[in-house]
C-alpha cells in the first residue's frame, strides 16, 4: 500500500497548489491513501467547510489538522459532521472532533491519528500517554496505523517515532513547515521524518508575509502576520510505502515541487 502525506497548506496559494499538483502527484505515484494536512488552509489559521470538501474533490482521503485547528470558528459547525478529518488527539475530553479516524481503502482499514508536541507549544494532555492508547485501540482494527504528530521540537518528535516504532506504519512530523531531510524506517518497520515540510508561499518565512515577520522580530511589536497571495509557490511531501498485511513500512521518499528542485519538472 501507497501512502502519500502532503505538509501543512498555508493559504490560497497553498491551496492551488493541491488543486494543481495532487491529481498530478496521485497520477504518477498512484498513492492508495492522500493525506492533507489543512490547519493553516484558511488564510494560514485553520480550515473551513468549503476548504476541506476541496480538498476531498483535489483527492485527499483525510485531513489533518494541528495547534491552528480551532482558529477559523466555522471548524466548530462541520467537524463532528466530517468523516474524514482529524484535530490533535490530546485535547481535553469533549473537545469536538475525534482524535483517531479509521477509513476503509480497497477492503482494509487505514487509521489515522493526530497528535501535538508539548514542547515549545502550548499546553495538552500528555501525547505520549495518548497515542499509546490510541495505537492499541487503532491496531485492534487494523496493522495500518498513521502518525501526523504535530510538534516545534525535533528531539520530542524523534521519541515519539521510537516510542511507536514497529506499533505503527508511520510518524510523521508537521508544524514547523520546513521539511527534513532525515526520512528514514526506524528498525521495528515504522517510516519517520522529523517534518513533511509545508504548501504554499515559497519565498516567504513559513508561509507568512516575510516583512511582517522581520518586523516582528526586530521590534518584538504584535505585528499581524498576512499570508500572501501571489508569488512562487511550493508544495512538500511524502510518499509511504506499507505492508498491508503487516502495517509495517518498507520505504519513504521526500516530494518537494519548486522551482528550486528538480522534482519540479517531472510533474
Ligand atoms: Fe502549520
Ligand atoms: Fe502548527
Amino acid at each position: 500500500m501507497k501512502l502519500l502525506f502532503v505538509g501543512d497548506v498555508v493559504g490560497s496559494m497553498g491551496r492551488e497548489m493541491i488543486s494543481e499538483y495532487l491529481p498530478k502527484l496521485k497520477k504518477k505515484h498512484l498513492p492508495d491513501f492522500t493525506i492533507v494536512n489543512g490547519e493553516n488552509a484558511a488564510s494560514g489559521r485553520g480550515i473551513t467547510e468549503k476548504i476541506y470538501k476541496q480538498f476531498i474533490q483535489d483527492g485527499a482521503n483525510m485531513v489533518t489538522l494541528g495547534n491552528h485547528a480551532w482558529d477559523n470558528r466555522d471548524v466548530f459547525d462541520f467537524i463532528d459532521g466530517a468523516k474524514q478529518i482529524v484535530r490533535p488527539a490530546n485535547f481535553p475530553e469533549g473537545t469536538p472532533g475525534q482524535g483517531l479516524v479509521f477509513a476503509q481503502v480497497h477492503g482494509k482499514e487505514v487509521a489515522v491519528i493526530n497528535a501535538q508536541g508539548r514542547t515549545f507549544m502550548p499546553p495538552l494532555d500528555d501525547p505520549f500517554a495518548v497515542l499509546d492508547d490510541l495505537v492499541t485501540e487503532a491496531r485492534k482494527r487494523t496493522p495500518i496505523v498513521f502518525v501526523d504528530f504535530h510538534a516545534e521540537a525535533t528531539s520530542e518528535k524523534q521519541a515519539v517515532g521510537w516510542f511507536l516504532d514497529g506499533r505503527v506504519s508511520a510518524v510523521i512530523g508537521t508544524h514547523t513547515h520546513v521539511q527534513t531531510a532525515d526520512n528514514r524506517i526506524l528498525p521495528n518497520g515504522t517510516a519517520f521524518m522529523c517534518d513533511v515540510g509545508m504548501t504554499g508561499p515559497y519565498d516567504e518565512v513559513l508561509g507568512m508575509n516575510k516583512d511582517s515577520v522581520i518586523k516582528r522580530f526586530q521590534t518584538s511589536l504584535p505585528v499581524r502576520f498576512e499570508v500572501p497571495k501571489t508569488g512562487r509557490k511550493t508544495l512538500s511531501a511524502c510518499l509511504i510505502d506499507i505492508d498491508h498485511k503487516t502495517g509495517k513500512a518498507s520505504k519513504i521518499e521526500r516530494i518537494l515541487i519548486n522551482q528550486d528542485h528538480p522534482f519540479m519538472t517531472e510533474y
